[in-house]
């Protein structure tokens, strides 16, 4: 049994969490995040320098609560994690630089986590029914967030993961927007507020997916890559179709049920051709895009094999999934100590 120590912050969320991790189960004792959605809005995305401004004032209560959350003092803790990459630098250094001075000061380890692997891990949070057994192998699991669009085949247990896990499970991914984005800037042209995927959802319910035609780009089975870069093109030009005849608003909530499917639809129609290609025997869904209503209606009605998905807390970017991919890597002796711990550095790019 360990407790595990995880910091985010390659993005919006300052998040910080403090994970029991045993044979039968990771859980979570505390989970606090401070979200600069709010803060951002006004500029209509993130903008980096603000965010790492505001981490620099939050991370400290933050991993005041988790620990008074989990009632857990800082020399119980085991091992802290944190997100080291990909990110925004100047935000992920403030976290890395936290969790240095914390494990440094406490003689700790200290476990660098990829973001995605995190994601990945926030699957076997909080398992009522256990760790994943291995008739559920190979998974697939698929990455929807606002940054990555990515197919994983899992064909080991995450306890078994190996170093270069996330590169050699890696079978499709986004040529250009991530589907999050697809949604965030499709809803931005619509004047809808930043992040613009769940107004999307939420006005799209009752409209007609077919309305309007969206083409649902690489279609050909070669290939399991994504792209959501011509659909940003295509709304814009209806938008402007629709306002110059008037009809923008009446047409408001099919459009956005159109647009929504046209992206689910792309998902859908690589991750189906992944199962049937690989024969998985089970989905894992991550990321904020996850949370997309007809996303769970469409696999809900059409997934021919079991689909998990993080609980809600878990979707969007959060510490827990960190001390998840961490509880992981220490379990296995991947760790950083003393001296070499000081040297982690923070890296912007998405390389494995
Ligand atoms: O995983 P996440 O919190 O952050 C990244 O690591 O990117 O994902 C945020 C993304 C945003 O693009 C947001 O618009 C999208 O998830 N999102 C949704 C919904 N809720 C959040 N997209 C579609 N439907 C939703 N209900
Ligand atoms: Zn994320």
């Amino acid at each position: 049994m360990s407790l595990i120590l995880g910091i985010e912050t390659s993005c919006d969320e300052c998040s910080v969490s403090l994970v029991r991790h045993s044979p039968e189960r990771l859980q979570v004792l505390g989970l606090a995040t401070f979200s600069q959605i709010d803060i951002h809005r006004p500029f209509g995305g993130v903008v980096p320098e603000i965010a790492s401004r505001n981490h620099l004032e939050t991370i400290n209560p933050m991993i005041e609560e988790a620990l008074r959350q989990a009632a857990v003092g800082y020399t119980e803790i085991d091992a802290v994690a944190v997100t080291n990459r990909p990110g925004l630098v100047g935000a992920l250094l403030v976290g890395v630089s936290a969790a240095k001075a914390i494990a440094y000061t406490l003689h700790k380890p200290l476990v660098p986590v990829h973001h995605l692997e995190g994601h990945i891990a926030s699957l076997f949070l909080d398992r009522p029914d256990g760790p994943l057994k291995d008739s559920d192998l190979p998974m697939l699991v698929a990455v929807v967030s606002g940054g990555h669009t990515q197919l994983h085949l899992m064909n080991e247990r995450p306890e078994d993961w190996r170093e270069t896990f996330l590169r050699d499970s890696l079978i499709g991914r986004s040529r250009d927007d991530a589907a999050g984005e697809a949604f965030d800037k499709t809803a931005k042209l619509l004047g809808f507020p930043y992040p613009g995927g769940v107004w999307i959802d939420r006005t799209a319910r009752g409209g007609n997916p077919a309305a309007f035609a969206f083409t649902r780009a690489l279609p050909q089975k070669a290939t399991l890559d994504f792209s959501f870069s011509g659909l940003k093109t295509a709304v814009s030009l209806e938008i402007k179709r629709l306002t110059a005849q008037g009809e923008l608003e009446n047409r408001l909530v099919d459009l956005c049920a159109s647009i929504q499917e046209a992206i689910i639809d792309s998902l859908w129609i690589k991750i189906r051709l992944a199962i049937e290609r690989f024969g998985c025997r089970s989905l894992g869904i991550v990321g904020g895009v996850a949370a997309n209503s007809r996303l769970r209606a469409k696999l809900a009605a059409e997934c021919p094999v079991p689909v998990l998905f993080p609980d809600s807390r878990y979707c969007t970017d959060n510490g827990a999934m960190i001390a998840a991919a961490g509880a992981y890597r220490l379990a296995q002796g991947r760790a950083l100590q003393r001296n070499p711990l000081l040297a982690l550095n923070a890296m912007a790019s998405t390389e494995y």
